[in-house]
């Protein structure tokens, strides 16, 4: 015998029957029990008010109580005291009720010995114990103020929280058994059901941002984790969903961005001019300038340019947010597009003592695509490796493959830390550290890439190992379709 005794409270009329359980427990040699023993419901309600009791053991039919009045009267005062009911041959049916109604077993009385017993009450208290926990869990579920939803592996839903309710304004009845896909616009179930749900079954979670719909049809912006659930063995049995709705964040970063968009193009044209003016002067226009003001002028050259480039990323960004990006597609040869830029940057690297290598699978890759867009992609992963890389060696690669070409700016650099190479797509983002801080960046860049890629209907990731380099990959469809630009980066 191990652990603490299992106090038992008997409740029974008749002193023989009481007896026999009694000892039948107290000779149980696995498991230790203490019965206190009460003849009349009254005597063992009082019992258990004093307390403590891990399980009681009652008969149904007592001089003071009889039938499922009996349980009743124990339970509504001690429901989290398990309850097994001791019956009669012919009180089946009633004691089939009480387990209903929260009765944790019954036993026919004259057909249980010692063993039995001890296994039924410890199994009683164990049951009682795991239908606590489940009902603490769902309360928690059904509390939280946002929306928990849960769906089986073919997307009908299973679950569904007060959050959910109060979030898509459908009752909990209305949704179970119902598929996920009546919570989405038509143009996003596409996405969900064959991105999404099979990156989930592969990845075992899954968080991003997507459009969903009210009861009433209202769209609304929401975040949804989900993951995975699965079974002991581990093996997926549905997902759990948790929303929340992120709708005024969205519109704050719209009018944010459209602040942005305003804000720039106003830019441009006083720039236009300030660069005119200062060039006329450089020109010597208006006169004689000396060496001194030349070096002057020719900084503040510079600085507008670099000012120019901003605004004119910015003008991009918010182009690509608003969908607005208008590609001018035309037959481009990559190789050629390439090489033209090694030309480009061949001071910079020289500087740097930098090599850049250009493989190509053919002569000469053709694609419809808008080619100053590409040259934007290429230019921005070449001024990257250059600037962040720290590395010696940059490999530009373009392969033909079926439908679509797949090209790389690799470089051997410092790499990027694994947390950070997941965001390194958004806009504004910029890895702290020492390179950074001698190099000039916005931090938008890579968004115009991933906006200009995905506007052509391709794709762009990149793949990184600490000290040992980065690797930018996209790929871009051969076809001459025009894709729809998708909106949001990032
Ligand atoms: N090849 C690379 N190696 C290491 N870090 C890199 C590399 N490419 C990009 N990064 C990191 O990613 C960040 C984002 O790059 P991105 O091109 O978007 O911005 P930027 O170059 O800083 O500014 P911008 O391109 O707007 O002038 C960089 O600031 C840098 O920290
Ligand atoms: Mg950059």
């Amino acid at each position: 015998m191990s652990g603490w005794a299992v106090r038992v409270l008997l409740i029974e009329d008749e002193k023989e029957i009481a007896e026999f359980y009694k000892d039948a427990l107290l000779e149980e040699r696995e498991f230790a029990f203490q019965v206190k023993h009460a003849e009349t419901l009254e005597k063992g309600l009082e019992l258990l008010e004093k307390g403590p009791i891990d399980v009681v053991l009652s008969d149904l039919t007592l001089s003071d109580s009889r039938g499922i009045e009996t349980f009743f009267r124990i339970h509504e005062r001690h429901c989290r005291i398990p309850v097994v009911l001791l019956t009669g041959l012919s009180d089946g049916v009633i004691a089939l009720e009480a387990v209903r109604r929260g009765a944790q077993d019954y036993l026919i009385k004259g057909e249980v010995d010692g063993k039995v017993l001890s296994r039924v009450l410890r199994y009683a208290i164990e049951r009682q114990r795991i239908q606590e926990e489940l009902r603490r869990q769902a309360q928690i579920i059904a509390q939280i103020h946002d929306a928990v939803i849960c769906a089986d592996l073919e997307g009908n839903i299973t679950d569904w929280n007060g959050g959910a309710e109060k979030l898509f304004g459908y009752a909990r009845a209305e949704v179970l058994g119902r598929h996920l896909s009546g919570l989405y616009p038509d143009h996003q179930r596409e996405t969900v059901e064959h991105s999404v749900i099979p990156k989930l079954k592969e990845e075992g979670a899954k968080a991003f941002e997507v459009v969903m719909n009210r009861k009433w049809g209202e769209p609304f912006y929401a975040h949804l984790s989900l993951s995975l659930l699965k079974d002991e063995k581990g093996h997926p049995t549905g997902m759990a969903g948790y929303a929340v709705d992120i709708s005024d964040r969205k519109r704050a970063e719209k009018s944010k961005d459209d602040f942005v968009g305003i804000v720039s193009h106003e830019l441009r044209g006083p720039l236009s001019v300030i660069r005119e003016s200062v060039s006329q002067v450089l020109d010597g226009l208006y006169g004689p300038v000396s060496e001194r003001q030349a070096k002057t002028l020719r900084m503040n050259l510079g600085s507008i340019d670099r000012l120019g480039r901003i605004v004119d990323d910015l003008l991009d960004v918010a182009k690509l947010e608003a969908g607005e990006m208008n590609l001018r597609k035309g037959k481009t040869d990559l190789v050629s597009l390439v090489d033209d830029l090694a030309e480009h940057f061949s001071p910079q690297l020289e500087r740097k003592g930098i090599e850049m290598k250009i493989s190509a699978s053919d002569p000469a890759v053709e694609i419809v695509a808008d080619r100053d867009k590409l040259i934007q992609v290429f230019s921005n992963l070449i001024g990257n490796a250059i600037k962040f890389s720290d590395g010696r060696t940059i490999s530009v690669s373009i392969r033909d493959g079926e439908g679509e070409v797949i090209c790389s700016v690799s470089d051997t650099g410092r790499g990027i830390d694994k947390a950070e190479l997941e965001r390194v797509f958004e806009k504004f983002r910029r890895i702290p550290n020492e390179t950074e801080r001698r190099e000039k960046g916005t931090g938008l860049g890579l968004a115009i890439c991933k906006g200009i890629v995905d506007a052509h209907g391709g794709r762009i990731w990149a793949e990184s190992r600490l000290n040992e380099g980065t690797k930018f990959i996209f790929s871009l469809p051969k076809t001459s379709a025009d894709l729809p630009v998708t909106r949001g980066m990032g």
